[in-house]
């Protein structure tokens, strides 16, 4: 099995058309979230939540009645999760050399946005470059299940602050001129009347 990425949840191994996530340690996600903070505390903090979410959203993701392919096929095994092997959107994005074609990119992203509102999931984290690919029938989906939340308040926060324009994929990972259509795009379409009107709780 050959190590493949990992964020501050999970290592990610693959093996043919399929990989296996496993659950970092306190420790290990503690060593990671040390560079992101100014103190080991703030740290530790951040990773207690980071736990409690990632065991919270893979049981509300499975009580849910939502085509599996959404996130990915993810079967689960004693806290190892396996799922669909993607292509996650920073390498698509480096297949890629015309700009419109990136913009539709952008345009899956948010459409799966709203997909996952009318299913009562929302992310709130806007990192698609890292957090979400491509599978094989060419549908955009949610790779990192972990740190989605299932609840609309959060969700119209996230949109009131425009949380995406900070994020790392906005400002690191894309050209100026995909930044500029990404942020229009973001901003005309994650309203939050849209998220009233698709938004269902038990579903
Ligand atoms: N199903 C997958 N197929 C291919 N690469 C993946 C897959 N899942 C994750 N990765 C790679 O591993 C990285 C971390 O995975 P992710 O699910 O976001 O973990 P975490 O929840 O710890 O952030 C991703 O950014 C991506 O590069
Ligand atoms: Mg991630």
């Amino acid at each position: 099995m050959v190590l493949i990425g990992e964020g501050l949840q999970y290592k990610v191994y693959a093996e043919g058309d399929w990989v296996r996530k496993e659950p970092k340690s306190r420790e290990e996600m503690i060593e990671m979230a040390t560079n992101w903070y100014d103190s080991r505390a703030k740290a530790e903090e951040n990773v207690d939540m980071a736990i409690e979410r990632r065991s919270r959203s893979l049981e509300r993701i499975q009580e849910k009645d939502l085509p599996s392919f959404i996130f990915g096929n993810i079967r689960i095994d004693d806290g190892t999760v396996y799922q669909d092997r993607l292509v996650p959107v920073h390498n698509k994005l480096e297949s890629l050399s015309d700009l419109e074609e990136k913009k539709q990119i952008i345009d899956d992203y948010v459409d799966l946005l709203e997909t996952l509102w009318s299913y009562g999931i929302g992310d709130t984290i806007y990192n698609f470059t890292l957090n979400n690919g491509y599978d094989d029938e060419g549908r955009m989906v949610q790779l990192d299940f972990g740190e989605v939340v299932f609840d609309k308040k959060k969700v119209l926060e996230a949109i009131e602050e425009k949380r995406w324009e900070n994020k790392r994929s906005l400002n690191e990972d894309i050209s100026r001129s995909l930044r500029k259509y990404a942020v229009d795009s973001m901003e005309e379409k994650l309203t939050k009347e849209k998220v009233e009107k698709l938004w269902r709780e038990n579903c």
